[in-house]
């Protein structure tokens, strides 16, 4: 019996060989099993490259499962979230970008970095329709609440630097308009606040074809911080620009590894605390201003009343055919795999329920 299962395991084995360019789980993540000598990084690259022994089995010796993380691409782009080099089976292009020449082996393997968090989209709101009739006279508070019954519900889609617009007058055509995401403050500890990449170019392919607004992607940890946002959302990345939208404040996890981006960790409180001083000093800029998040995101992470009694709009993210449960909202991004003329891809798509560009 022994000697015969024997046999009959030595049989098998060929049969077991793992594939080269197979995909491999080594304790430090995600893989593929590789020739040792390719698992290192490329010129100009940033990030890790290890080998794990044992995780491709019954592979040649110099099979090893290569665990390839980066974090800047070979032509110096950093990365907002790491990307991993991985089968390209084991990368769903609905939640992440695939990048070529950036890993070892052949086109079956590819970087595969998560579709930022801010990937936009976003917005839009809920309610206050804060008629300012002006200080002079009297200031009306009127809180009309369009409903999609007398409200033509808009079809919306929000662009950041990861999207490439072939054709913005096609796109444009399909749209009611487009959300940009105008920049982001970065998840390390120094928290420095920048531009997204595409800002002008998504705004000069898309200014004067349809409406646009604009969202920023937040990492504050405090309520001055926030604040800088919105300063330096209005007086910096918006200066000389249209805009037709509430400016959303986009909140979610940042996407670094073990949720170690500084902002991921806050409590409710100081979360909507910061949400909170944005709003105000968006407003007080001379904008209506909003918050995007998801669902849960606003459940767990957020208290929506004071969001909306500080008189923000409500933007909610869920993919799904069951439209959000949250107390109120004026616009959900209901998918993140939309397509749409002259844009490479999957584009996020939101329905807005309310007048909130003047349409
Ligand atoms: C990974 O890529 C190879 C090509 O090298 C392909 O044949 C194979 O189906 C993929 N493996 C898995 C498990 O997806
Ligand atoms: C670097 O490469 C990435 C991926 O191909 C591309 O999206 C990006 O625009 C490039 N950046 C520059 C500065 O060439
Ligand atoms: C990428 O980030 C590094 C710091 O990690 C910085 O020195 C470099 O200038 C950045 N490159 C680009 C193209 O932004």
């Amino acid at each position: 019996m022994r000697l015969n299962l024997k046999c009959l395991l030595t049989l098998l084995v060929p049969l077991a060989l793992a594939k080269v360019e197979d995909p491999c789980t080594a304790p430090g993540g995600e893989g593929v099993c590789i020739d040792k000598s390719l698992c290192k990084m490329s010129s100009g690259q940033k990030g890790t490259a290890t080998t794990y022994t044992g995780y491709c089995k019954n592979d040649p010796a110099n099979i090893l499962c290569c665990v390839k993380k980066v974090t800047q691409l070979t032509n110096g782009t950093n990365l907002s979230k790491a990307g991993v080099c991985k089968n390209v089976s084991k990368c769903p292009t609905n939640s992440n970008t695939l990048y070529s020449n950036q890993c070892p082996g052949s086109s079956n393997v590819k970087l595969c970095v998560p579709k930022v968090t801010t990937t936009t989209k976003k917005t839009t709101t809920t309610k206050k329709t804060t008629t300012t009739t002006k200080k002079t006279t009297t200031t009306k508070k009127a809180t009309t609440i369009i409903k999609p019954t007398t409200f033509k519900q808009k079809e919306i889609i929000d662009l950041s630097k990861w999207n490439v617009v072939n054709d913005y007058s096609a796109a444009a055509k399909e749209i009611d308009g487009v959300i940009l995401r105008c920049g982001y403050r970065g998840y390390g500890s120094s928290g420095s606040l920048a531009k997204d990449d595409k800002l002008e170019t998504h705004y000069n392919g898309f200014k004067g074809k349809t409406k646009i607004g604009y969202y920023f992607f937040t990492q504050a940890k405090t309520t001055a911080e926030a604040e800088a946002e919105a300063t330096y959302v209005v007086n910096t990345l918006l200066k000389g620009k249209t805009n037709n939208f509430p400016i959303f404040w986009d909140s979610e996890l940042s996407g670094a590894s073990g949720n170690t981006g500084r902002a991921d960790g806050l409590s409710k409180t100081t979360r909507t605390n910061c949400a909170v001083a944005f709003i105000k000093k968006i407003k007080a800029l001379g904008y209506k201003a909003g918050v995007y998040a998801s669902e849960s995101w606003f459940r767990d992470n957020l208290d929506l009343k004071k969001l909306t009694d500080a008189g923000a709009y409500i933007w909610v993210a869920k993919y799904s055919n069951n439209s959000p449960s949250t107390s109120s909202y004026d616009a959900w991004q209901y998918s993140s795999s939309g397509s749409v003329k002259g844009i490479n891809g999957n584009v996020d798509k939101s329905h807005v329920y309310k007048n909130i560009a003047g349409w």
